[in-house]
């Protein structure tokens, strides 16, 4: 059987890379991955690492090209390239950005592409302000069609009140579940 074809766009939520990462390595055997990342994500060298580092080790792993510009983009809608694409971490701005249909960007204009073929698109929260400007963000997308969340919980509610974060080991399966139309549960741990 041929191998699920999965988009995964990386957004600038740097401090999640370390454990994004390793779930692109496990996923790679068993699907057909093509990386794809933010602009904000390709081009940003933080206190987390450098961003040549990051997709040297991405395109090792999946061996292909990271794609950052709507041209490399734009052929996932016509020539339907991908069965599901992952938003990996998704920050507040793309989820923004997301919840009013705009597509300036890679990532943003991967998934309105994938959404022309009625396909879906998985999204993994990563923000501090999930639970203030962001919350109405993640409360359209929940409620639209063929979006699906990874597990996402406050990842330290006594000095970052209003962050979540989802558990990227959840990733896999909440991909496997997204592909039969499914959403994974409990959405919020
Ligand atoms: C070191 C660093 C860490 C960041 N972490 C986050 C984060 O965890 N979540 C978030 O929503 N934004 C975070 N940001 C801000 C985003 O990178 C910024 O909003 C950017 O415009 C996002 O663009 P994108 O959504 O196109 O990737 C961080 C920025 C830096 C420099």
């Amino acid at each position: 059987m041929d191998k699920l074809r999965v988009g995964v766009c990386l957004c600038g939520s740097f401090c999640t890379f370390s454990s994004v990462l390793p779930q692109i390595e496990k996923m790679c055997s068993r699907f057909d991955i093509t990386p794809i990342m933010s602009a904000t994500a390709f081009q940003t060298d933080s206190r987390f690492g450098k961003a040549e580092d990051f997709i040297k080790q991405i395109e090792d792993m999946c061996g292909k090209k990271v794609w950052h510009t709507i041209a490399e983009v734009e052929p996932i809608g016509p020539k339907k390239l991908l069965d599901v694409l992952a938003v990996v971490p998704a920050t507040g701005n793309t989820l923004a950005k997301l919840a009013c249909g705009i597509a300036d960007g890679a990532v943003t204009l991967a998934v309105k592409a994938h959404l022309r073929n009625e396909r879906p698109v998985v999204l993994a929260v990563s923000t501090n302000d999930a639970l203030s400007v962001a919350a109405k963000n993640i409360g359209t997308l929940l409620n639209a069609k063929h979006m699906y969340f990874v597990p996402f919980k406050q990842d330290d509610p006594l000095h970052k009140p209003r962050s979540a974060v989802a558990d990227m080991t959840k990733l896999e399966e909440t991909i496997d579940l997204a592909a039969k139309g499914q959403q994974i549960q409990p959405i919020l741990l």
